[in-house]
């Protein structure tokens, strides 16, 4: 029996290629597209050697309309979309906020205005816990008021919500899954796929395994002196295979009909806020590796501390989060060696 297709935008990427393992693990048959604008094609060869499947891949970009048409006369059996293809750096979209705009937000209205010609129902959304800003009460649920963004990159992930539940409002044949990620770190414990980062990462965790590698000098923590117990920045720091593997759930839940609306949200974390501080303390442990930093100012459009209520992505889609912090630091630091043995380990610096 032909495997459900299901297209993935932005599938050589980080959260993308760890969604495609668990879909060929969950027995469907993910199909890539990106334009390897912040990605490496090398991905693939790592999901060929975790999951022994080729994925069909082809380079494309979500704002050209015609070649996304094009692609998806050629692949009619796709019955839903995971939609991953996005820029997603805060700093970046401070800098450059058209490139933001335009890409985050043209990629969704191409994709949408060419489902009902394919007759593709469903599209899971990757959004983020930035649409809250920053919550007066934690943890926050989907409930949870939103706050005006303190980035363009936050402002596209709450434009791309409203398109997609007007679009929910007036196509009732559409399913849509909004997920908002909280912090997505590690990779997949076999090594072989995990967050790559181009030059210079924005991100806490992949600076902390370049660090702890020698290609960076010391971590920068971003301040100490927050409303928190030792002074830094609290976030919900999610296992990128459990966020993977939400995808999953999320998706069957469409395909299968189960949803209870057609539009649905949900928070994906662990529950639980770490500070930075904790983090590098937790990753030393770990790994057994010392972890040189030193307390500089903050940055600005940090907000001060997130986590979430995952109660209903509980009890709604039956996932919860299991892998330990404990476990997780380690993935992240054996997909970084690993990174350093195939000279991969930065991009452009
Ligand atoms: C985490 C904490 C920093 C780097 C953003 C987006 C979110 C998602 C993840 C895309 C903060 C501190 C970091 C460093 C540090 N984006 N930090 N030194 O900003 O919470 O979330 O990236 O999927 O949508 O909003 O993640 O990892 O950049 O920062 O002290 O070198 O680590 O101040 O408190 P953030 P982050």
């Amino acid at each position: 029996m032909a495997k459900d297709k299901i297209l993935i935008t932005g599938g050589t990427g980080y959260i993308g290629s760890h969604t495609v393992v668990e879909l060929f693990n969950a027995g469907y048959e993910p199909i890539i597209i990106d334009n390897l604008s912040n990605s490496n094609i090398g991905v693939l060869d790592g999901i060929k050697a975790i999951t022994g499947h080729t994925v069909i891949y082809e380079n494309i970009d979500c704002k050209d309309y015609n070649s996304l048409e094009r692609f998806l006369e050629k692949h009619p059996e796709i019955v839903a979309i995971a939609h991953f293809a996005a820029s997603k750096s805060v700093s970046e979209s401070v800098e450059n906020p058209l490139l933001y705009y335009r890409n985050n937000i043209v990629s969704l209205l191409n994709l949408l205005q060419l489902m009902p010609k394919f007759n593709i129902k469903n599209i899971v959304f990757s959004s983020s816990c930035t649409v809250y800003g920053q919550p007066d009460k934690l943890p926050v649920t989907e409930e949870s008021p939103i706050k005006p963004a303190t980035s363009p990159y936050g402002s596209t992930k709450q434009m791309c919500e409203t398109i997609l539940q007007d679009y929910a409002f007036a196509n009732k044949d559409i399913n849509v899954i909004l997920l908002r990620y909280f912090n997505p770190i590690g990779a997949h414990p076999s090594g072989e796929i995990g967050e790559l980062p181009n030059g210079v990462p924005n991100n806490l965790l992949p600076y902390i395994t370049q660090t702890a590698a020698g290609i960076r000098k010391e971590l920068s923590v971003f301040g100490n002196d927050y409303n928190t117990p030792d002074g830094s920045c609290i976030r919900d720091y999610i296992n990128v295979v459990d966020l993977a593997k939400a995808h999953v759930v999320a998706l069957n839940r469409v395909i299968e009909g189960n949803n209870k609306k057609n539009i649905e949200i949900f928070n994906l974390g662990t529950g639980s806020g770490l500070s930075v501080l904790e983090i590098v303390t937790a990753f030393e442990k770990a790994t057994g590796v010392k972890l040189p930093y030193k307390i500089v100012g903050r940055r600005p459009g940090d907000i001060e501390k997130v986590w979430a209520d995952t109660s209903y992505a509980n009890k709604e889609l039956g996932w919860k989060a299991t892998e330990t912090l404990e476990d997780t630091l380690r993935s992240a630091w054996n997909w970084q060696q690993k990174l350093v043995e195939k000279n991969l380990a930065t991009t452009n610096g």
